[in-house]
């Protein structure tokens, strides 16, 4: 009998093929009002589970007495409770790696263009107020040869140090659990503690997982000591700062502005007062967004999932495993 594959994302079709020619696929072009009972019942008799952006509690998993993996496309894995998964004897599998470079591009593109304005100042060339040369109430802010600050410095992190200080000559500080010889050697990171980055950085910018401990890192009090200058960015998950005094901060000139990927709740309201500030530059999540590699987060999450149902050991792996895993080769 073939094993029972909900598909909770739509995949590219090469990629789906590769599941179905394998296991019994029921499919879900995401999970919305009108299809949840469906896919609940889906889930309950499922032995993995693939997708992203859905958040698993124990009403959805508990009746799913067979499930061995969940192979999430997405490096971020704050919508499972690991330590429930991990009780069940349930992987949880995640796309680390294929994404670091292009997020980091998000990263930075956030820095430009909350500096330099360049979504207020194109929609003013869109809007036909172009009309004679742009003057001091429209000029931006330099990056090049900054203070970057970095809160966080794993793999995303480091690529955001790496073109910071090497494409565009900037002075990087980060705080961080660990210290991270490498990014020192590489690109002049020094570590310091959190009061030094907000007092000296010109550029805050979150690069953490969300995790119990960072849920709120970002609160009142860490924005009162950021200087007026400071551009805030966060491409990582919006639930790390305190979103109500984000936006105190923006509108008392307690920071000078934000360019921001992620928010306490997504898709973000459409009343939300940050789509009201002029210093704010917002994304819809679009971290990992490109087509290639969008492609390479589900080929890996495909390749995981196949892997873990196989009994072997997929590519990344957030819990640790309950049961030893086959030697490579061997399929059970
Ligand atoms: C990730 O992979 O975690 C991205 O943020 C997409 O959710």
């Amino acid at each position: 009998m073939k094993k029972r594959v909900v598909a909770y994302k739509k995949l590219p079709p090469a990629l789906l093929a590769r599941l179905t020619e394998r296991f019994e696929v029921s499919a879900f072009d995401g999970v919305n009002d009108a299809n949840r009972a469906a896919f609940a019942e889906a889930v309950a008799s499922a032995h993995g589970l693939i997708g992203a952006s859905v958040r698993m509690d124990a009403a959805l998993l508990d009746p799913a007495r067979e499930l061995e993996i969940i192979s999430t496309i997405s490096v971020g894995y704050d919508t499972f409770d690991v330590d429930y998964l991990t009780r069940r004897g349930i992987l949880l599998a995640h796309t680390p790696d294929v994404l670091t470079e292009t997020t980091a591009d998000t990263v930075f593109a956030l820095i430009l263009a909350t500096a330099r304005r360049v979504v207020e100042l194109a929609e003013l060339v869109k809007a036909g107020h172009w009309q004679r040369s742009i003057g001091p109430a429209h000029f931006g802010v330099d990056v090049h040869h900054k203070t970057l600050g970095l809160i966080g410095l794993g793999r995303i992190g480091q690529a955001v140090a790496r073109r910071a200080n090497l494409g565009f000559g900037m002075n990087v500080v980060y705080y961080s659990r660990h210290a991270v010889p490498e990014a020192e050697a590489a690109y002049g990171a020094r570590r310091v503690e959190l009061d030094e980055l907000y007092a000296s950085a010109d550029f805050v910018c979150v690069v953490l997982p969300l995790t119990a401990e960072t849920e709120q890192l970002i609160d009142a009090d860490a924005f009162a000591r950021m200087r007026p200058e400071t551009i805030f960015i966060n491409g990582s998950r919006g639930r790390i700062v305190d979103e109500a005094a984000l936006i105190q901060a923006l509108k008392s000139g307690a920071i000078h502005g934000a360019g921001l990927d992620v928010f306490e709740r997504e898709p973000l309201p459409a009343d939300s007062p940050l789509l009201q500030l002029p210093n704010v530059v917002a994304l819809p999540h679009i971290g990992s967004a490109t087509h290639e590699t969008r492609f390479a987060m589900a080929e890996m999450a495909v390749d995981n999932l196949i892997a873990g149902l196989n009994g072997q050991r997929p590519r990344a792996v957030v819990n640790p495993p309950s049961r030893p895993f086959a030697i490579e080769g061997e399929v059970r």
